[in-house]
C-alpha cells in the first residue's frame, strides 16, 4: 500500500497514529539540525519532520531530496509545537520513520506556488507541471463540480444525454471547419462538428424529446480570451415547445447551478437575483439601453437617447448626427478636465473609434457642459431630466450613426463602471436577450448570412418578409433566438429551429445556396423534416465559459486540462506538426507529382 491517507487528511484527532503518506516535495527547509519537508498532493499539505537524532541514513537521504522529487514516507502523526492555521492539517506533523524517493526529480522549470514565476509560454510548455498549482487544480475541480451537476439536474429533468459522432459532414456556424482526411475514401473529408447541432435535431425526429450532451466543439476561428479552437458546451434540444418552455427549462439548470455550484460549492452568498426570475430583454432593447447584445447588468447606467433634445440648436457636430446618446455617470461630476481629457482621448482609440466626447457635470453652480456655448441652462436641465440625472452626476454624450454610437456608449459604459468598481467580481447578473435578426447582410460578398445559424426559425408573424425576395424585407426578419448572458459575456445561444421542410429549403435559398448545393449539403436534414419532425428548440451553453465566469477569471484556457494558445498550438506536445511524406501519401494528400 502506498499511502494510509492523503497529504490533506490527519487532524489533531489522529494524534499517535502511524501513517504512511505519498506524494511530492513543495518545500524543504533545515531548522538546526532539524528538516522540515512539505509534501503536497491534490488534497493538500502535510508537514513531514526528520529529528536531529533518526538514524544517519534517514537523515542523508532527506539531503538529497529536491523539490517535486516524488516520496513515501512512513512515520506517527504528532501535534505540532508550532501550528499553522492556514492549512487544515496545521496543528499536526508527521515525525517520519522510514523515507523512500519513488522517483527522483528535475528542478522544476518554474514555482510550483499560487503565484508561480513561470511565464505563460514555459507553463503550457509543462502543463502537467503547472496543473500541481492550486489556481489550476481549484479551477480543475470547478469544472468537474459543474459537469456533476448539470449531469444531475438534467438527468432529473428527463433528458437524456446522447453521443454524437464526430467525425461528419460540415454543419456551418458560421466558423471555418477542422477536417480530416478519409484514407477509405481518398479525396474526401470528414468535418469536426461546430457543435452537434443537426444532429440533436434528428435526435428530435426521432422522438428523442429532451436531449443534452457535454460535448466538445471544434471551430477554426480567431481565437480570443474566450475562445479555444475545440471547447465544449452543454448542448440541448427539446421538441414540442416554444421560446418560453426552452427559456424557462434552462433558467431551471442556471438556477441550480447558482444554488449548487456558486453558492454551495463557491461559498458565494446568495444574492436574491439568483432566484429571482431572470430579466428578458429583447435585441433591440439591448442594443439600446446597453449598446451591446450581451449587457452587463451588474450596474444601471442605461444608455439614453438625446437625439430630438440636442438637434436644432446651432451646435453642428450634434445637427448633422443621425443619434445623440448620453450615459449618466453618478457622483461623477467631481471628475476633472484632465480625466475628461484622458476619456476623451480612450473614445477617439480606434477600437471605440468616437470623434469625440461631449460632457456635462451637474455642480451645485448649474450645468457645466463642454458645449455651454450653444445650449442654455433650460435645454442642458431637460438633458439632466430625461437621462434621471442629479447634482453631483455626470453626463457623457457621443454622436454619430445610430448602431455604432449605441455600440461606442456601451464601450464607454463599461469602461466607467470599471473605473467606478460597479463591476464586482463577486457579483453574478444574468438575463435572457430574444428577438435577434435572422439575417445579416455582407457587402463584400453580396449576399446574407444566418446570424445564428441556418436552421433558425423566424419569428412566426415575419414569415411573409422571409418569403419576399425583397431584400429590406428580408433585413428585417425577427430571429426566434436567445441568448443566455451572465455579466457582459455570452453564455449560452439558442433558437427555435426550422421544421418544415420547405421553410428550410427557402432559408438556404436565401443564404444563397443553389437548390443542387442544399441538397448536396443538406439533403439529410430537410429530408428528415419531410417523415415526421415535430416543432423543437434548444440551446447550447459555452461549458469553459460559464466554469471560467463562475470561477472569476478571464481566460478560458484556464478551465480547460490541456488548452491550446492564440495561434492555435499545443505548446506541450507542439501540434499541430508536420506528417511523413508515406501518411501524406496513404491519405491521398500528396501533390500529382509524389504520386
Ligand atoms: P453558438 O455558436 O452560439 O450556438 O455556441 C453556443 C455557446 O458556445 C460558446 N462558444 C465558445 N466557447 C469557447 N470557444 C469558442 N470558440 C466558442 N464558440 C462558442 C459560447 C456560445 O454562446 N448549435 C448552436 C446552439 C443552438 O442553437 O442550440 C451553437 O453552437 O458560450
Amino acid at each position: 500500500m502506498y499511502r494510509t491517507h492523503t497529504c490533506g487528511e490527519l487532524r489533531i484527532t489522529n494524534q499517535g497514529t502511524e501513517v504512511c503518506l505519498a506524494g511530492w516535495v513543495q518545500r524543504l527547509r533545515k531548522l538546526g539540525g532539524m528538516t522540515f519537508i512539505d509534501l503536497r498532493d491534490r488534497y493538500g499539505i502535510t508537514q513531514l519532520t526528520i529529528e536531529e537524532q533518526a538514524p544517519a541514513d534517514l537523515r542523508e537521504l532527506a539531503d538529497k531530496l529536491g523539490r517535486e522529487f516524488v516520496v513515501q514516507a512512513k512515520g506517527k502523526v504528532v501535534e505540532r509545537s508550532n501550528k499553522n492555521p492556514k492549512i487544515d492539517t496545521g496543528e499536526i506533523e508527521i515525525a517520519v520513520l522510514e523515507l523512500k524517493v519513488l522517483n527522483a526529480a528535475q528542478t522544476p522549470p518554474f514555482t510550483i506556488e499560487d503565484n508561480t514565476d513561470g511565464g505563460e509560454e514555459l507553463r503550457a510548455t509543462y502543463r502537467y507541471i503547472d496543473l500541481r498549482r492550486n489556481p489550476l487544480k481549484r479551477a480543475i475541480m470547478l469544472r468537474h463540480t459543474m459537469a456533476q451537476e448539470v449531469r444531475s439536474y438534467l438527468s432529473g429533468q428527463h433528458f437524456l444525454e446522447i453521443e454524437t459522432p464526430v467525425l461528419i459532414k460540415s454543419t456551418p456556424e458560421g466558423a471555418r471547419d477542422f477536417v480530416v482526411p478519409s484514407r477509405m475514401n481518398l479525396g474526401q473529408f470528414y468535418a469536426l462538428p461546430q457543435s452537434p447541432q443537426t444532429f440533436k435535431q434528428l435526435l428530435m425526429v426521432a422522438g428523442y424529446d429532451r436531449y443534452f450532451q457535454i460535448v466538445r466543439c471544434f471551430r477554426d476561428e480567431d481565437l480570443r480570451a474566450d475562445r479555444q479552437p475545440e471547447f465544449t458546451q452543454i448542448d440541448c434540444e427539446m421538441a414540442f415547445v416554444e421560446r418560453d418552455d426552452v427559456l424557462n427549462a434552462f433558467e431551471g439548470l442556471a438556477k441550480h447551478l447558482f444554488k449548487s455550484v456558486l453558492c454551495g460549492y463557491l461559498r458565494h452568498s446568495n444574492h436574491p437575483r439568483y432566484n429571482q426570475p431572470f430579466p428578458r430583454i429583447s435585441y433591440a432593447d439591448a442594443m439600446r439601453y446597453y449598446g451591446t447584445d450581451k449587457p452587463d447588468i451588474r450596474f444601471e447606467m442605461k444608455i439614453c437617447d438625446l437625439t430630438s433634445l440636442a438637434k436644432g440648436h446651432g451646435f453642428p457636430v450634434f445637427d448633422s448626427a443621425d443619434y445623440v446618446g448620453g450615459i449618466c455617470v453618478k457622483g461623477a461630476a467631481e471628475y476633472t478636465r484632465k480625466q475628461l481629457d484622458e476619456l476623451t482621448e480612450w473614445v477617439k482609440r480606434p477600437q471605440i473609434g468616437a470623434k469625440g466626447l461631449v460632457y456635462a457635470r451637474l455642480t451645485p453652480d448649474g450645468i457645466k457642459s463642454s458645449v455651454d456655448k450653444f445650449y442654455t441652462q433650460e435645454v442642458l436641465q431637460q438633458w439632466a431630466v430625461r437621462m434621471e440625472a442629479m447634482e453631483g452626476d455626470l453626463i457623457l454624450i457621443l454622436c454619430g450613426a445610430e448602431k455604432k454610437t449605441q455600440e461606442a456608449l456601451g464601450d464607454l459604459r463599461l469602461e466607467m463602471g470599471n473605473r467606478l468598481g460597479l463591476r464586482k467580481k463577486d457579483d453574478f447578473a444574468p438575463l435572457w436577450v430574444y428577438d435577434f435578426p435572422l439575417l445579416e447582410w455582407d457587402d463584400e460578398t453580396q449576399r446574407f448570412y444566418a446570424m445564428h445559424h441556418p436552421f433558425t426559425s423566424p419569428k412566426p408573424q415575419d414569415m411573409d418578409k422571409f418569403l419576399s425576395p425583397k431584400k429590406e424585407d428580408l433585413e428585417q426578419v425577427c430571429a426566434n433566438a436567445y441568448d443566455f448572458v451572465i455579466n457582459g459575456v455570452e453564455i449560452g445561444g439558442g433558437s427555435i429551429r426550422i421544421h418544415d421542410s420547405a421553410i428550410q429549403k427557402r432559408m438556404f435559398e436565401v443564404l444563397g445556396f443553389s437548390e443542387a448545393e442544399a441538397d448536396y449539403r443538406f439533403g439529410f436534414i430537410i429530408n428528415a423534416f419531410t417523415y415526421g419532425a415535430p416543432p423543437h428548440g434548444g440551446i447550447a451553453f459555452g461549458f469553459d465559459r460559464w466554469c471560467t465566469v463562475f470561477g472569476g477569471s478571464e481566460s478560458i484556457r484556464d478551465y480547460i486540462a490541456f488548452p491550446k494558445n492564440n495561434s492555435g498550438r499545443d505548446m506541450m506536445l507542439d501540434a499541430p506538426s508536420h506528417i511523413d511524406a508515406a501518411q501524406m501519401k496513404e491519405l491521398g494528400l500528396a501533390s500529382a507529382s509524389e504520386r
